[in-house]
């Protein structure tokens, strides 16, 4: 795994953008992987800046989202469906047949799973941006969950609702379950690109450099993988030597 350095959050948005931006004008056409949460966010902006002076036309990529909710309606503004279009796809033009996310209200949610699946399996991404929880998950898949996994529902450990509480009324609100990519279905992208800022992720981005390979640490199964690059800013970076 390839390890960028960079000086604090700005900085981390920034070189994620020119990583993305460089893989975009090598495939307009391409399968992008996108996450929510707080550390993308930055990132996005850089996206919708570019977009506002140069008119970039994403009108011919294709979305995947990692995740979404159980239970929240697309509308709903804690939804990641909500967050997307908000944070990324309509200021971007991105129309909803360009958009894949798990519908965490469908009816059946064992069959949205094997849709999803499906989906994956037709359109392999090119990129897929990450984030890391506190406790090494990538997508939602929470420490145990194995390598080999496709797309779940799971539960979400009571850690990872408490840090998204910051989204919610309170944290009774916070669902407990989410539908997620599996980690297989992450490591299938043809690169990554994990996006690590501030001090609350230098405990557990040690444990991912510097301990062997466990399911108990999720974000662990991308030394498996060819082509994965970390931004680390200073604040995350500490722990590491
Ligand atoms: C988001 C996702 C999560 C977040 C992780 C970090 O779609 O799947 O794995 O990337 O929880 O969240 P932040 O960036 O808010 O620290």
């Amino acid at each position: 795994m390839k390890k960028l350095f960079v000086k604090d959050y700005h900085q981390l948005s920034l070189t994620a953008f020119d990583l993305f931006l460089q893989e975009f004008q090598d495939n307009p056409a391409g399968t992008f992987g996108f996450a929510t949460g707080s550390t993308p966010i930055g990132f996005y902006q850089r996206i919708l800046e570019d977009h506002a002076l140069y008119q970039t036309d994403y009108s011919n990529i294709k979305t995947f989202n990692l995740d979404e909710y159980v239970g929240l309606d697309e509308h709903q503004p804690q939804s990641y469906h909500h967050f997307m279009r908000h944070q990324l796809f309509n200021p971007l033009g991105i129309g909803r047949e360009q958009v894949h996310i798990p519908k965490g209200n469908a009816e059946d949610l064992q069959k949205e799973c094997t849709r999803y699946e499906s989906l994956l399996s037709s359109n392999p991404i090119d990129l897929q941006i990450l984030g890391i929880g506190e406790n090494g998950h990538i997508g939602f898949n929470e420490p145990g969950t194995t390598f080999e996994s496709g797309v779940h529902i799971t539960t979400l450990k009571e850690s990872t609702r408490q840090a998204n509480s910051r989204f919610f009324d309170s944290i009774h609100e916070v669902p407990t379950q989410a539908i997620t990519m599996g980690i297989q279905n992450i490591l299938h992208a043809k690169k990554i690109l994990v996006l690590v800022s501030g001090s609350s992720k230098a405990p557990i981005l040690k444990e991912i450099f510097h301990h062997p390979v466990t399911t108990k640490i999720p974000a662990s199964a991308l030394h498996h993988h060819p082509d994965t690059t970390f931004i680390i800013d200073e604040k995350a970076a500490v722990s590491l030597s």
